[in-house]
């Protein structure tokens, strides 16, 4: 029997229990042997919850028990799910977590600990929840140089932009709804603001150029500047606007690793990835594009995630399954470099001002908006068109990269 134990009883906590407990006679066929849970850490009890006599609170249970090969890490945070996940794979047992904040801060020291202990650090449900993104890359595209990760990969964003544009919302309401609905980070400011998924993009950078990506270093904006406005001159365009995080290998070898929001054509299939979903769009140099859809967040999906590594750990027990990512660290590319174009809103006063600003652009009426316009630029540096919308101060109301 495998027996493992759950670190953390809360959203994705209950739901890795309810995934091994529902689907328990395949998992356990597929994990070559029966998979028990037993022991659930957590500070509460949980008087009435089918499956109380299993917890506990005290992780040193869980540590000494050399029963246990095979631990979940779903507790979230830095602090005490690293000290767990450590001491864990130092005693040989394997680790798998949603916890992409510690992947992303520590992935590289966790990976190597594992390494040394003849055991697994997995984290498949750290990106895209349950969809498999992590797995892919590290074995079914391994014959690839990936030169590109772009997609979706934060779902409490995506279900609010969906929202504002399908259904004029207004984003305090969609965010109070997607927090209530289990999607949103603790601090919805870290999904926001972009940073949540700058961490998914660090950890899949990494793992594609096997060195080490600072999620700290990589240029985030979030979505908080964006408005219903915008919308309206986007789907004029036959556009609509995304969250995008991007990873691209540069040809002096640096990585280019951002988050920000884009104006997306239509017909790109990004652009219709919706509500909690995300969708990842992985460019090899001999297969071309490869998409991958699915559920980002919520509790069963981010469990199943967990779960199927659980299954692989109990697959290779004693064995260190190869995971490219080393602490050295990976040569940033400048975002301010890229050269792209941008989509610029402002007051129908400025349009002399924006016309000179960028010569050679496009202009963007949508009816209704009467007092406001919008404008494509050319494309060009990033740098550039920074300086140029800053000097026009107060006249623009708006900008966002395009795809
Ligand atoms: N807050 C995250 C999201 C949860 O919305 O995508 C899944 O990582």
């Amino acid at each position: 029997m495998i027996k493992a134990a759950v670190l953390g009883y809360g959203t994705v906590g209950s739901g890795v229990v309810e995934v091994i407990e529902g689907n328990n006679a395949q998992i356990s066929k597929k994990a070559g042997d029966e998979l028990h849970v037993k022991y659930i850490l957590d500070l509460r009890d949980f008087p009435g919850d089918p499956y109380e006599d299993r917890v506990i609170h005290e992780f040193d249970t869980i540590l000494n028990d050399p029963e246990i090969s095979v631990v979940c890490e779903v507790m979230g945070g830095v602090g005490a799910a690293y000290q767990f996940t450590k001491q864990c794979l130092e005693a040989g047992k394997s680790v798998c977590t949603s916890n992409k904040e510690l992947v992303a801060r520590h992935g590289a020291e966790l990976l190597e600990t594992a390494r040394s202990n003849r055991c697994n650090y997995m984290f498949e449900a750290s990106v895209g929840g349950g969809i498999p993104l992590i797995r892919p890359i590290n074995s079914a595209l391994t014959a690839e140089k990936i030169l590109e990760v772009k997609g979706i990969v934060n779902g409490t964003t995506n279900y609010i932009l969906t929202k504002m544009e399908k259904e004029g919302a207004d984003y305090n309401e969609v965010l109070k709804k997607a927090q209530e609905l289990g999607y949103a980070e603790r601090n919805p400011e870290a999904d926001v603001e972009g940073h949540d998924a700058c961490r998914k993009i660090a950890i899949l950078a990494s793992l594609v150029t096997g060195k080490n990506v600072d999620s700290e270093k990589v240029f985030a904006e979030g979505i908080t500047e964006i408005s219903n406005d915008d919308f309206a001159f986007a789907n004029e365009a036959g556009m609509t606007i995304k969250l995008l995080a991007i990873c691209r290998l540069m040809e002096d070898d640096s990585v280019l690793a951002m988050v920000a929001p884009f104006m997306v054509p239509m017909d790109n299939p990004l652009a219709t990835v919706n509500d909690v979903f995300n969708g990842v769009l992985i460019t090899g140099n001999m297969l071309g594009d490869a998409l991958f859809y699915g559920r980002g967040a919520g509790k069963l999906p981010t469990a199943s995630a967990v779960v199927a590594d659980v299954i692989d750990c109990a697959r290779h027990q004693g064995k260190t399954v190869i995971c490219m990512w080393e602490k050295e660290e990976a040569r940033l590319a400048d975002a301010a470099e890229i050269q792209r174009g941008f989509f610029v809103r402002a007051r129908e006063a400025a349009k002399g001002d924006v016309e000179a600003a960028f010569p050679g652009g496009r202009l963007l009426d949508v009816p209704g908006h009467s007092g406001e316009f919008g404008y494509f630029t050319p494309v060009m540096r990033e740098k550039d068109f920074l300086k140029k919308y800053q000097e026009l101060g107060d006249k623009v109301l708006g900008k966002i990269r395009l795809l």
